[in-house]
């Protein structure tokens, strides 16, 4: 096991490069399964979540090796439509292998994913539009089994907005026979980019980038080579580092486009912003002011950049209110925090922050972007703070304290036989 160990106090400066979406590449890879072929998927980030994504894929009987960001993946073999609890269990994005399988195999077996460390995440969307789409669906001891000779069009409206039903739906309508009318439909970058990935496989699809999709099925899909867009959570995580810490960076390899929500909430905080096409320079050496902030599906604010704005805002002027309206739930980072000074309540589905102090201490990552709100903080504590379970931030950030130690953060990984 690591941890990471960090001194706070020290001001950040220089440059960031961020890496491709994790989300992105976890969209990308099962679509590869829709038809079968080479694919060299660029820009891919080296995390444990595509490496998870990855292991799936090879015991389905695909070929699969990562060079310099570059995932090669060689579907032409697939003989095992099934994803095991082993997999599933440490990565729900697993469940993305379900729609592209039944709709290209006509079979699929996939398990449950379970609970999640910060509450409920059900999978009735994916399930429902799979339906509707032709599927049969049962659940046979936790694992959905999902047949169908070929899939055919359907009208489908999202009760909720789901990026990952949206996904799922998409790989499953391009090969369906007949048109495909999804509403409410995710709009987040990665599954517009997945849409694109599609069409570039061959798809008919309209309205991408819209809640509204029309796809028109076909009979078959080519492989392509195909670019993943850079990860927006990981830019905006190091903009706020940035502003925690009252300096002044430049984040390089980033799509302003899919942060401008996050862009005006740090304008609003104080924060001056200077955005160029794919570079944004962040200052915020006036220091912070107090900014209340709400999550929302795209454009909106993301949810995965709410506790690492909570740790955030601990260094504002005044109190301040983060309220999550994706996953209600999602306060596990809080507790942590406390541990570390913060004051913090957390009421319904809401966090008061009160500014406070920060002194280190030993501290864990609970999941991904509450270890990102450890390390923020981490990075103003008085004195040194260990965090364990940095599995977690592994998953989905590239060469963290290599990144983080190059804009002059003290932080260093180290073995730790704390589980
Ligand atoms: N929902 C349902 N039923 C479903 C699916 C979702 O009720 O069948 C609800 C969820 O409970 C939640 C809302 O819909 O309240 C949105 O969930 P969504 O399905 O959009 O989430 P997801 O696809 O499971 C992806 C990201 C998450 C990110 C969410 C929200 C991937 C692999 N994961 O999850 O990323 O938080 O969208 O934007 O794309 C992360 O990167 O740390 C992470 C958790």
């Amino acid at each position: 096991m690591d941890k990471f160990v960090v001194n706070g106090g020290t001001k950040l400066s220089g440059k960031v490069n961020i890496s491709g979406a994790k989300n992105g590449s976890l969209a990308l890879i099962p679509a590869t399964l829709l038809a079968p072929g080479t694919y060299n998927l660029t820009n891919t980030p080296n995390l444990r979540d595509v490496w998870t994504m990855s292991r799936l894929m090879t015991s389905m009987g695909a070929f699969i090796e990562l060079n310099d960001n570059t995932l090669f993946i060689d579907s032409s073999n697939i003989n095992d439509y099934s994803a095991p609890y082993e997999h599933v269990k440490k990565m729900r994005a697993s469940f993305y292998v379900l729609g592209p399988l039944v709709a290209r195999y006509g079979e699929a077996s996939v398990s449950l994913p379970g609970g999640c460390a910060w509450g409920p995440r059900p999978i009735d969307l994916h399930l429902k539009v799979l339906k509707k789409l032709g599927a049969e669906i049962t659940n046979e001891a936790g694992y959905i089994k999902a047949k169908s000779k070929r899939l055919h069009g359907c009208r489908f409206h999202f009760d909720i907005s789901s990026v990952g039903a949206t996904g799922n739906a998409l790989m499953a309508a391009v090969l369906a026979k007949g048109s495909t009318i999804l509403t409410n439909a995710a709009t987040e970058p990665e599954i517009t980019h997945l849409a694109r990935m599609l069409v570039k496989m061959g798809s008919r699809i309209n309205g991408i980038g819209t809640t509204t999709i029309e796809i028109e099925g076909v009979d078959e899909l080519t492989p392509v080579d195909f670019d993943n867009i850079p990860d927006r959570i990981e830019a905006a995580t190091f903009m706020m580092m940035a502003a925690i810490t009252n300096s002044e960076i430049e984040v390089c390899k980033v799509n302003p486009y899919h942060i401008t929500s996050i862009i005006a909430k740090l304008e609003q905080a104080g924060c001056e912003i200077d955005v160029l096409s794919d570079k944004i320079t962040i200052n915020a050496t006036k220091g912070l002011e107090h900014v209340d902030l709400v999550t929302a599906v795209y454009p909106g604010i993301p949810t995965d950049i709410q506790p690492q704005w909570t740790a955030m805002m601990l260094n504002g002027d005044a109190p301040s209110k983060v309220t999550d309206n994706i996953y209600k739930d999602r306060f596990k980072h809080v507790p942590e925090l406390v541990r570390m000074g913060a004051k913090i309540d957390v009421v319904d589905n809401s966090s008061i922050i009160t500014p406070s102090k920060l002194m280190g201490t030993s501290v864990m990552a609970t999941d991904l972007r509450a270890g990102a709100a450890m390390v923020t903080a981490a990075l103003v504590a008085e004195g040194t703070t260990e965090i364990f379970k940095i599995y977690h931030i592994d998953r989905g950030y590239e060469k963290f304290e290599e990144k983080l130690t190059a804009l002059g953060a003290n932080i260093r990984r180290e073995k730790t036989e704390i589980i």
